[in-house]
């Protein structure tokens, strides 16, 4: 007999094999397309770090939300940028506040599209972060109040549901987040809205970027009191294992690069769609190396995104979203 004795290369040798033997392919239908929403005309500002990313403002956000229709993106992951912000950042929950009103806006031009509204306070608090905070007389230094931040929260969570927001996603990583939102917003008549719960988020370098871009970078302190260290992925299971419990829909990691891990274990260990979180130094970084022309951007974006989903991500949250959606549609 000739060696070798297994020949793998058989089902490579031409594309029409390479295509019937592939396990994952990327769809338009798993992406979810980030926008940030401000208050006034006539803006649209590039974000320094992320290249083609933009401020946008309610009337700036009509081509941006026609051009994500036609692509066929069906979701859109929805934070606004205040103007104003205090200490309980009460622009997160006011009837009028920015993510209010840009829902009102793009449901009534896209009923069809999906609005996700991301509920946290840290773009509307004036310390910026997620919670509330209280000073705590025994340690004798701030610290994020985690039961007095639900309230907050629910009533975030209450307000974008009644601006018409099709999905809830809670991004503040309190304990008890959840069963907190989704009592509020049963309570409120919004039995039919989904959670979608950041699960499990890592405290990260990777979202230096996006707060530039919100304006949300904790004014003291950092937050590896709320959010997970990236170290752990034992206690990923008991994120999410919480979660799913007090009744998230879908179950999300952020970021997603560096925990492909934390996405399979999710995958493996519940029956909830896994969400993905490409984040914005995800995005940055990409964009970086290929404007220096070192990576090919095509091809490094679309190994990077069909390696979440081989590591069994059901919905990718990407800045990218628009981009895949039209490479998607190009002749192979
Ligand atoms: C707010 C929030 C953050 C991101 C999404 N929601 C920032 C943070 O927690 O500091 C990060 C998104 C990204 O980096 O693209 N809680
Ligand atoms: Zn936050």
């Amino acid at each position: 007999m000739s060696f070798p004795l297994i020949r793998h290369r058989r089902l490579r040798g031409n594309t029409a094999i390479r295509n019937l033997v592939r396990e994952h392919a990327l769809s338009v239908h798993d992406l979810i397309y980030p926008l940030f929403a401000v208050p006034g005309t006539g803006i649209r500002e590039e974000i320094p770090s992320m290249p083609g990313v933009y401020h946008l403002s309610l009337d700036m956000l009509t081509s941006e939300l026609d051009e994500i229709v036609e692509l066929g993106i069906q979701g859109i992951l929805l934070f606004g940028v205040p103007e104003h912000k205090d200490e309980c950042g009460s622009g997160a929950y006011h009837e009028h506040g920015i993510v209010q009103e840009a829902t009102r806006y793009i449901k009534q031009r896209h009923p069809q599209l999906l609005v996700i509204a991301d509920t946290c306070l840290c773009q509307f608090t004036s310390h910026g972060h997620c919670g509330v905070v209280h000073h705590n007389e025994v340690l004798g230094q701030a610290e994020v109040d985690n039961d007095a931040s639900l309230e907050f929260l629910v009533a975030t969570a209450v307000s974008q549901a009644q601006a018409g927001a099709d999905i809830i996603a809670p991004s503040n990583m309190m304990d008890g987040f959840v069963h907190a939102i989704r009592t509020g917003l049963d309570e409120a008549g919004f039995r039919h809205v989904p959670v979608m719960s950041y699960a499990v988020k890592y405290a990260s370098a990777f979202y230096g970027p996006f707060r530039e871009a919100a304006h949300s970078a904790p004014q003291f302190g950092d937050r590896r009191t709320y959010q997970m260290d990236p170290a752990n992925v034992r206690e990923a299971l008991r994120e999410a294992e919480s979660d799913v419990v007090e009744g998230a829909d879908f179950l999300m990691v952020k970021p997603a690069l560096a925990y492909m891990d934390v996405i399979r274990l999710l995958k493996e260990s519940f029956d909830l769609p896994v969400v993905a979180y490409n984040v914005s130094g995800e995005y940055s970084m990409v964009k970086a190396a290929s404007a220096q022309g070192w990576i090919d951007e095509k091809s490094v974006v679309l190994e990077m995104l069909t390696g979440m989903k081989r590591a069994g991500a059901d919905v990718i949250l990407t800045y990218f979203a628009k981009d895949v959606a039209r490479w998607l549609m190009e002749l192979p």
